[in-house]
């Protein structure tokens, strides 16, 4: 079984809660590891803290530079405490540049695809239960084509999929759209073409994915930032900051703050939709759909 029923009416039941705030939920992807996504979550999110909004950045890739040792913050809980049930996410949540909050991965190897079911419930109580306010979660996701990575993609508001002018990243890109248009009903994908040398690298990187998801799939993109490659990002890392703070001045920190000020325009859809109750009810959803297919199997 992959998920508790008594997970599933803990979250049924959250449909009935009253005065939560519209969280915004964009989820970070990209099918391959190197493109960025770390790198853009966070300056993201750091640039949307700068600009008064309350950011929960989660954590949910299990690579090896961590969004917390990549702020050089002091982590003693993270996720793996929650999941387990020792603490709530509230506790783990560490604050870092302009009060951006960090929910810290899990340490180790083991991989979300392995959750077990007490594990998957964790999370979703997890979510239901957190009291810190927040305006928008970014979730950066880790590389490759999980099911952690789809069940996160699929419950966000937007899909950011970033891609860099290397071959792989445009086919695990490409992968990724389909499988997540083919099989999970997510047609529209935010584009973020990163490292590029200059804007018109950039459109002809988002041209070269788009004449194969056009005639292939079901799936509409949009180009919603080209970040240029700046040697700024990678000093910045050195000095575990973030290049917005950093060098606020740098190419690549006017391209985030840029692309952050874009993306706290994206609107919330109506209905149950802006709630995070939606985020988590659409995190269980993918768990109850698993555990049918594990069935009919
Ligand atoms: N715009 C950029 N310019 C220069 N280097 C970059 C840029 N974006 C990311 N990098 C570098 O690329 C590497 C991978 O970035 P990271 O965010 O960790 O990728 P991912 O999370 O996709 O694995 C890091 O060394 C980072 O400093
Ligand atoms: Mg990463």
């Amino acid at each position: 079984m992959f998920i508790s029923e008594t997970a599933f009416d803990q979250a049924s039941g959250l449909r009935m809660m009253q005065n939560r705030n519209n969280v915004k939920v964009i989820a970070v992807t990209g099918g391959k590891g190197g493109v960025g996504k770390s790198n853009i979550t966070l300056n993201m999110g750091i640039a949307m803290a700068a600009q008064g909004k309350r950011v929960m950045v989660l954590d949910a890739d299990l690579g090896l530079a961590n969004v917390d040792v990549m702020l050089g913050l002091r982590v003693t809980k993270n996720l793996s405490h929650v999941l387990s049930g020792e603490c709530t996410l509230d506790d783990i949540l560490v604050e870092g540049p302009h009060g951006v909050l960090i929910a810290p991965a899990t340490s180790g190897t083991k991989s979300m695809v392995e959750l077990s079911p007490t594990e998957h419930a964790g999370l979703i109580r997890a979510f239901s239960s957190l009291k810190t306010p927040i305006d928008v979660l970014l979730v950066d996701t880790a590389a490759g084509i999980s099911d952690m990575v789809l069940s996160f993609a699929r419950a966000a508001q937007d899909i950011m999929v970033v891609v860099c002018d290397e071959p792989t990243s445009i086919t695990d890109a490409y992968a990724l759209i389909k499988l997540l248009s083919n099989e999970h009903g997510v047609y529209k994908f935010k584009v973020v073409a990163n490292m590029v040398r200059s804007l018109r690298e950039g459109q002809e990187l988002f041209a070269k994915l788009t004449r194969v998801t056009d005639r292939f799939l079901d799936a509409t993109l949009e180009l919603v930032s080209c970040i240029p490659y700046d040697n700024n990002v990678k000093l910045a890392v050195r000095k575990q900051k973030v290049v917005v703070d950093a060098y606020p001045k740098s190419p690549a920190a006017l391209a985030f703050r840029s692309l952050a000020a874009k993306a706290a325009t994206w609107p919330i859809p109506e209905q149950a939709g802006g709630h995070l109750e939606f985020f988590i009810e659409n995190l269980l959803e993918y768990g109850q759909r698993k555990k049918r297919e594990e069935l009919s199997e």
